[in-house]
């Protein structure tokens, strides 16, 4: 008998195409669940506060309601604070969870509106100088985009989204899961003091009008 049987060996690369065609697909189609081996941290009113325009009152820019956090701002908003230079924002700013080492993780079902564009509705904040952040997801024309750069989801708007951001600070990475799907994995940004928001920040190019809803929020940490 031949060691080498070209029927075989061609049978043999169909099949094994096949198996290779079959694993992209099912990690393509299947989705995962990005919080299997975190656990889920105490998270209520205590752990954030909400930061809008300094010269108007909260419930003009936010409200709460069902357990849907609606945050809006317009781009003629004032900053924040009263000396900060940044663009308008309101955001819910996760406090009490900063971090610098370790995994974590934030997930949220967010909800963007037709016509906000040119915003960011999620980010890791901190980061080594000149960057004030590892990672946001933003909306730019209907597209949910990391910074400005990477098409997470091409059709974004009028529905509710499953996000889910990983950061591992010890290997430096950023992962990012919309409706449980791995759709990037980028890296980090350095810096020593991290912490998760969501809402809307302005950024170059936004729309008069900025709103996205977030509900079920949780912040988890991977267990040692
Ligand atoms: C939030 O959760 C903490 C810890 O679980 C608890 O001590 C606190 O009373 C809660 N606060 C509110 C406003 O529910
Ligand atoms: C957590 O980080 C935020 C944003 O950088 C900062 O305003 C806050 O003071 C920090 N809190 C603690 C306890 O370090
Ligand atoms: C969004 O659309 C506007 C107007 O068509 C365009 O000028 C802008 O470059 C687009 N932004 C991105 C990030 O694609
Ligand atoms: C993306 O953002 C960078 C930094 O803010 C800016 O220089 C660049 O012009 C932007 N690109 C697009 C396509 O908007």
């Amino acid at each position: 008998m031949s060691c080498f049987n070209p029927i075989v060996a061609l049978w043999c690369l169909s099949f094994l195409k096949l198996m290779f065609m079959h694993q992209i697909m099912a990690r393509r189609h299947n989705s995962v669940d990005p919080t299997k081996g975190f656990i889920s941290l105490p998270f209520n009113q205590s752990y954030y506060i909400i930061q809008k325009p300094y010269d108007v009152p909260e419930d003009k820019r936010y409200s709460f309601i069902d357990g849907v956090h609606k945050l809006w701002v317009f781009s003629n908003d004032q900053p924040h604070t009263l000396t900060s230079e940044t663009k308008p924002r309101t955001e819910i700013a996760v406090q009490g969870y900063n971090y610098s080492s370790g995994v974590w993780q934030f997930e949220g079902h967010g909800y963007v509106p037709q016509g906000t564009s040119g915003v960011c509705i999620m980010q890791v904040f901190g980061a080594a100088p000149p960057h004030a952040t590892t990672l946001m997801v933003r909306v730019y024309n209907g597209s949910l985009m990391y910074y400005n750069q990477t098409v997470l989801v091409p059709r974004i708007y009028d529905r509710w989204f499953q996000l889910n951001v990983v950061h591992n600070v010890d290997l430096a990475k950023v992962k990012v899961f919309v409706d449980g799907r791995l759709q990037l994995e980028a890296d980090g940004r350095g810096g020593t003091s991290h912490t998760f928001k969501c809402g809307v920040y302005a950024q170059s190019g936004d729309s008069f009008y900025m709103e996205s809803r977030w509900k079920q929020v949780r912040i988890l940490r991977k267990c040692d």
